[in-house]
């Protein structure tokens, strides 16, 4: 394991379970520390704790402004700064358009389109009085393919890649941002819809797995693999992309 992360300190949304804690993970292990941001307070305390090498646990609806103000505040105070951030908070609903009204379809796009913006809007300028930073937004292949029942999550999704290109424009020279466009990936959100389809675990990644040509989901960690490229100096030359990793399920 290398050390791209010695002494950076990570924002995360979402930072409680699947890939914002697989993320979190992989930092702290090259070096770094994070604030693990969450709706519940306790949860993402836990984790921090878990996590180790002083890593804090913060409570934000990222759907509030004024909550991730505080909590990009907070850590600014009890972790000296930002370098790095993934905004990884997200729910996933599905259903016909007939069954969503419009304060569904607004929740939906506050949370996905509305919480990305406001981590960019305050993590930026933070990273730029430090001179530089990286951030990594959270799309997915419903940005890119239709699935049946799924319009307000995938257009949510299509707008966190807008967003990432736009943006990222605006925070240069100094702060890259970058989006990672999941395919099905083992996590809190996709669990219970494995077991609601195989009726165990194992059969719903089987069934789950079936339609993806490398046969199988990804795993939270393969996604924190390419997110943690995007945060790194890795990838200096690099803003404003998307970069799809779905185990080739939208190369045809
Ligand atoms: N798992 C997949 O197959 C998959 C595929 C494509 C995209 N994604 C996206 O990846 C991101 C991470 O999801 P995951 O799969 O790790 O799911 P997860 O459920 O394991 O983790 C998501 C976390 O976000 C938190 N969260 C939800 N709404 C929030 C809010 N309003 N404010 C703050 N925190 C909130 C949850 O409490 C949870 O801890 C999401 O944006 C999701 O849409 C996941």
């Amino acid at each position: 394991m290398s050390n791209r992360f010695e002494n950076k300190v990570l924002f995360v949304t979402g930072g409680a379970s699947g890939i914002g804690r697989a993320t979190a993970q992989r930092v702290v292990a090259e070096g770094g520390t994070a604030a693990v941001v969450d709706l519940d307070l306790a949860t993402a305390q836990a984790v921090a704790a878990e996590l180790g090498n002083g890593c804090i646990g913060l409570s934000a609806n990222v759907a509030d402004e004024q909550q991730v103000k505080a909590a990009v505040d907070a850590t600014v105070a009890q972790l000296g700064g930002i370098d790095l951030s993934l905004a990884a908070a997200g729910h996933a609903e599905f259903g016909p358009s007939a069954e969503w009204d419009s304060a569904r379809v607004l929740k939906m796009l506050q949370v996905h389109i509305g919480g990305t913006f406001h981590v960019c809007k305050y993590v930026t300028p933070v990273m730029k009085s430090r001179g530089n930073g990286s951030i990594v937004t959270i799309a997915s292949t419903a940005a890119f393919m239709a699935n049946n029942n799924n319009v307000p999550y995938g257009a949510a999704k299509a707008g966190i890649t807008g967003l990432t290109r736009q943006f990222s424009l605006e925070a240069l020279p100094e702060v890259r941002i970058n989006c990672i466009a999941p395919g099905r990936t083992i996590t809190g959100m996709t669990t219970p819809l494995m077991i609601q389809r195989g009726g165990d675990m194992e059969r719903g990644e089987e069934i789950f797995g079936a339609g993806i040509p490398m046969k199988r989901m990804g795993t939270a960690d393969e996604l924190a693999a390419a997110i943690c490229f995007f945060l790194s100096q890795d990838a200096s030359f690099i803003t404003g992309q998307t970069l799809i990793v779905d185990g080739g399920e939208t190369i045809s």
